[in-house]
């Protein structure tokens, strides 16, 4: 191991990724005077919140009546009750400030005719409490990810942030459970660097590419979760995985849900609007588990559309081509190039498509690392934080609301750059460390000189596969079960995996293989923690347990997966109380749409 050199820096805080919520908290750590590294693996413009279209929900009440209160009971809704109601009110009280803020930023938001930040209808955002949709999400067009990314990586590059691009995390370096800096890979030129910090924030994103289609960009490989995992330390909730009812079919990209928002809606074969059965107030704008549910029974009866009767159509050629090329430029395009159907013409065929996950490294609403132990379910991991999609804080619960995951970066970004500045000292000295790299660097070195009989792309296509058939929209025993054989057994072969180079500079190759084992983390806690969730929750939705059942499952799933990929499960309670006195508990019900 000593073959490898490591160069050394030394940081107040380090953040690992440059999307929105990296960048965010980047950001807001420079501002309170933090010497900052932002450590990525892509070009920061490059990362998946770019993709993010529909909008950023708050309850500016721009285009009609709204409050924070109506807010806040929606995301505990559609959370399907495990979302921790202290986390989710700040989040929706934060909202408004958090945007105002954005758009000071620079941030190009849409206008209405007043000139105030135009606001899109979204599923399950609605008026007095379930009463109607409500206009909440604030959008640039459908490009709205596309425009807060740029924004923020303006603001933190005249704030002079300190940018580590093309730099790919190892693994944390972790003393006695407290976190000490991360190691990273220089794609560029081969070098291996050391990055001592008081606080590590990770932020690097979901893990979509475990399953074959989704929404996800291929950098979306839960590169946090493997890290956290293999610093001992629990995931949680994984077994929730949003479908997004339209991802255009067979390709997987995303037609936002903003396209229903702005009057599209959805039809089966006999051109019934279907949603106006499973959900007679929302329709089209139901929550995305509950559209994403009705679209697959539709298929499985009988009635999906096209010669071989396999998806559903998304109508809207009735919106015109002005409202298309004005407010739904993206998708428009998008619709030509991966389905040759111009939209305002024909409807676009479309499929419930892998898109978010709700599980992750679970935290509190400052931002801090949970350690759950038995005393104490809320202890936190010191000098670890986790934000967006990485995290599980836990807002979204067991299914999150459209636009409510742009809002979770930038509150959350923000709230642990906040947090920091509360606990870290400017300048204060590294403690010394010995051996601090070595769990990084033999990790590193197993792969680079792997030379068994399987390909990296080989095995990651067995996970994807297996994950997509057993861990779906609708969950069986049998279905889990099989799956959690497969998945497991795809793990094992992680041992025969062969590289084909084994040089230093821009190995793709070694940082597919590195990514393939945070995936597979991902998939392992996904799958064994869907098979003992014995009822139906937001996304989670068993065939043989088909109601939610709080006296024994309103509680957060932990899951740790050792370095043979042997996942141990335990839980720990929800947060059953608000942040403030100023706002009610929000009792569990029942949920329609
Ligand atoms: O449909 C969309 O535009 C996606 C938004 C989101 O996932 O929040």
């Amino acid at each position: 191991m000593s073959a490898y050199e490591l160069i050394d820096h030394e940081y107040d805080v380090v953040v690992v990724g440059a999307g929105g919520a990296g960048l965010r908290a980047t950001l807001g750590m420079v501002q309170a005077g933090l010497k900052t590294a932002c450590v990525t693996k892509i070009f920061p413009t490059r990362s998946h919140t770019v993709a993010a279209q529909g909008g950023v929900a708050a309850s500016l009440a721009n285009m009609g009546e709204d409050s924070w209160q109506w807010h806040m009971y929606d995301t505990v809704k559609g959370a399907d009750w495990l979302g921790d109601q202290d986390a989710i009110e700040y989040m929706c009280r934060e909202a408004v400030p958090s945007v105002y803020e954005l758009e000071h930023f620079g941030v190009p938001f849409s206008r209405t005719k007043e000139g105030k930040i135009y606001q899109r209808p979204f599923g399950g955002h609605m008026r007095d409490f379930g009463a109607a949709p409500v206009p909440r999400a604030c959008a640039a067009a459908d490009r709205t990810g596309h425009a807060i990314l740029h924004a923020l990586y303006q603001q933190s590059l005249k704030h002079d942030a300190e940018f580590f691009i093309e730099y790919f995390a190892i693994d944390l370096i972790m003393d006695k459970g407290v976190c000490r800096g991360v190691v990273a890979w220089n794609l560029a030129d081969g070098t291996l660097h050391r990055f001592r910090a008081h606080m590590v924030v990770l932020a690097t994103g979901g893990y979509g590419r475990s399953y074959f289609s989704c929404t996800s960009a291929h950098t979306c490989t839960g590169d946090g979760n493997g890290m956290v995992a293999r610093a001992g330390l629990p995931l949680q909730d994984m077994e929730f995985v949003q479908f997004h009812p339209t991802g255009i079919y067979t390709a997987g990209c995303l037609i936002t849900e903003g396209a229903r928002g702005e009057g599209g809606y959805l039809t089966n074969s006999e051109g019934e609007r279907f949603m106006e059965r499973y959900a007679p107030t929302a329709k089209d704008l139901a929550s995305r588990d509950v559209v994403s549910r009705a679209m697959t029974i539709e298929i499985r009866e009988g009635r999906g559309c096209g010669p071989k009767k396999d998806h559903i159509d998304l109508h809207l050629e009735h919106l015109g081509g002005d409202v298309l090329h004005k407010m739904l430029p993206g998708i428009t395009e998008t619709a030509k190039i991966f389905s040759g159907v111009d939209a305002v013409k024909e409807p676009i065929p479309v499929l419930p498509t892998v898109h978010y996950n709700m599980g992750g490294i679970p935290t509190n609403y400052l931002g801090e690392v949970l350690n759950p132990t038995a005393k104490n379910p809320d202890a936190v991991a010191p000098g670890l934080m986790a934000i967006g999609e990485a995290a599980c804080v836990s807002v979204h619960g067991a299914n999150r609301l459209g636009c409510n995951s742009l809002l979770d970066i930038v509150v959350f970004g923000r709230a642990a750059a906040i947090r920091t500045a509360e606990v870290v000292k400017p300048g204060a000295p590294h403690k010394p460390l010995k051996n601090d790299a070595e769990l990084s660097l033999s990790r590193f070195d197993r792969l680079r000189n792997a030379d068994g009989g399987l390909r990296v792309a080989e095995i990651r296509l067995n996970m994807q596969m297996a994950m997509q058939k057993d861990a779906a929209v609708f969950r069986t025993a049998e279905s889990l079960q099989e799956g959690c054989k497969a998945v497991a057994g795809v793990a094992a072969t992680l041992a025969d995996v062969k590289l084909a180079d084994r040089s230093m500079i821009w190995n793709s190759d070694l940082a597919e293989a590195m990514e393939l084992e945070n995936l597979m983390v991902c998939a392992q806690t996904t799958i064994v923690g869907a098979e003992a969730r014995h009822e139906s929750r937001g996304a989670h939705a068993r065939e043989d347990f088909p109601n939610r059942d709080d006296a024994e499952w309103m509680k957060h799933t932990l899951a740790w997966c050792d370095d043979k990929y042997a996942v141990k499960l335990d839980y720990r309670p929800v947060h059953a109380y608000t942040l403030t006195k100023d706002v009610a508990y929000i009792e569990p019900k029942a949920r329609v749409y």
